[in-house]
């Protein structure tokens, strides 16, 4: 009877007077893929001090997440555990709580249907600058779908579209494939048209558009797929003479971000902001992982300091296979260090491929990318690769709104990045990028939480405030 009281009382001591911390943990041995481990409560503090400090903030955050391409959708949509693939995926009791999605407008390297825009015209008419022919039809065959339920499940969720062409009849090369935007007037026009009307017709499928970028990669001019050039002042024209225009007179709120694409290039996004006017229609910058460094965007952001951060796309692939070696990556290059570099979103590429990297109609692009999930085709089966725990490290644990918080980064070979939401929740995510485990203290609030952090590792911690 005895025990039992002190039993209950310590219980009620430990949960009433002693805050705890749950943890989420995936360890690079992969016995451990964020699964729940037993709650933390403080103690005299032990190894190296990761302080957290909620009264130092800094961005508020929009979501983290991965590309709703129309292979990944195609793929989802047909998997006979397509329920169970969207709740894995969206879902904040069984899944990760996917809060930010990419959604390609149209053509990409990975389309399971041959490449379209929303404008593509019948043999023998040239050009539609008035948008006749605008058409979404195709995206409801399941991008839309998908869409939706996505939202369904988690309404949080947020969308960016891209596009990675304009319609053929704008470009120098009439195709989707390859080529320069026109830049004469005219085209601008007809491109800030082809936006809003995009928007506005996703509205009217109850899709709201949160963002756009003007152009995947601009500087990327391929044949085999669609891409397109797009200089950096024909983007800014198009922004300060059209489309930031065009957005005002429709009152349409959906943020434009520009550049999207690698951290080697930043006077592309210079160039625009540069310019005062097209600068006021501007919201953020987005960024891709493909080139340069990834400390770019935090120097942009010194220099730009009203100019948001996007991390817009990066992607794993059959070139680089090793879990702990790709968890550690992505954890310390993107989910630490861009938020760190003033990151609103951290996104991956293809939310879903299938067992072979695809489906893939056309034959340029990347070959052999990897998917955050990987369904099989017919089987019903699906794996979650490591893209799928390196956001849902994140995903799970910080919610849309969130305000980034100083915490020490770098102590060891420890990284690290603390989040607070709105009811005083801290998040913090530490990795041990070490070969061997290594103990560290959170010291939150002045309370110490110990915690012994597995080789090449990665926690997650959700303090209740
Ligand atoms: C989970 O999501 C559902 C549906 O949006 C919502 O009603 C519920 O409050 C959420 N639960 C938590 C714990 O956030
Ligand atoms: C992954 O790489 C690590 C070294 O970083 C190595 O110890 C481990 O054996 C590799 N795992 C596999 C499955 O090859």
């Amino acid at each position: 009877m005895l025990l039992r009281l002190f039993l209950i009382a310590s219980v009620l001591f430990q949960s009433v007077l002693l805050k705890k911390v749950q943890v989420y943990l995936t360890t690079g041995d992969q016995s451990k893929k964020l699964s729940q481990e037993a709650d933390l409560y403080p103690s005299n503090s032990n190894g190296r001090q990761i302080h957290i400090d909620r009264y130092r903030r800094y961005q508020t955050m929009e979501g983290f997440g991965a590309a709703m391409t129309n292979s990944a959708a195609f793929v989802i949509y047909h998997s006979s555990k397509r329920q169970e693939i969207m709740q894995h995926l969206f879902s904040n009791t069984s899944g990760i709580v996917i809060s930010y999605i990419r959604l390609t407008m149209g053509g990409s390297d990975f389309m399971a249907v041959p490449p379209y825009t929303y404008d593509d015209l019948p043999q023998g008419v040239n050009n539609d600058f008035n948008m006749d022919y605008f058409d979404i039809s195709k995206d409801r065959a399941f991008v839309i779908p998908m869409l939706k339920q996505a939202r369904s499940i988690n309404p949080n969720l947020k969308i960016i579209a891209t596009p990675w062409s304009a319609p053929s009849w704008m470009k120098t090369t009439n195709s989707l494939y390859g080529g320069d935007f026109r830049g004469e007037s005219q085209y601008q026009q007809a491109y800030s048209k082809y936006f809003v009307k995009f928007i506005q017709a996703y509205k009217s499928e109850g899709v709201e558009i949160n963002a756009i970028t003007i152009q995947n990669e601009p500087l990327n001019n391929q044949n085999g797929y669609p891409t397109m050039y797009m200089s950096s002042q024909i983007q800014r024209d198009l922004i300060k003479y059209h489309l930031g225009p065009e957005f005002r007179k429709n009152n349409i709120n959906t943020k434009i971000i520009i550049y999207d694409h690698n951290w080697d290039h930043p006077e592309y996004p210079g160039d625009i902001l540069n310019d005062q006017t097209a600068a006021q229609y501007v919201s953020g910058v987005g960024w891709h992982c493909y080139g340069g460094d990834a400390t770019e965007p935090g120097n942009f952001h010194a220099s730009h300091p009203n100019i948001d951060i996007y991390h817009t796309e990066c992607s794993g692939g059959d070139w680089a296979n090793n879990f702990s070696d790709n968890l550690v990556w992505n954890m310390d290059n993107l989910f630490i260090q861009q938020p760190h570099n003033w990151a609103k979103t951290v996104l991956l590429w293809n939310l879903a491929l299938n067992e072979n990297h695809g489906p893939q109609v056309q034959v340029g692009g990347c070959h052999g990318c990897r998917g955050v999930l990987t369904v099989h085709s017919g089987s019903g089966q699906y794996e979650s690769e490591v893209e799928y725990y390196v956001i849902g490290h994140l995903s799970k644990v910080v919610q849309p709104g969130a305000v980034r918080i100083e915490s020490t980064d770098k102590v060891g070979d420890f990284r690290s990045v603390a989040f607070q939401h709105k009811d005083g929740t801290i998040a913090i995510i530490v990795l041990n990028k070490a070969s061997h485990s290594n103990s560290f203290s959170l010291n939150i609030d002045g309370s110490h939480y110990n915690y012994n952090l597995p080789a090449k590792s990665v926690a997650s911690f959700l303090y209740s405030y």
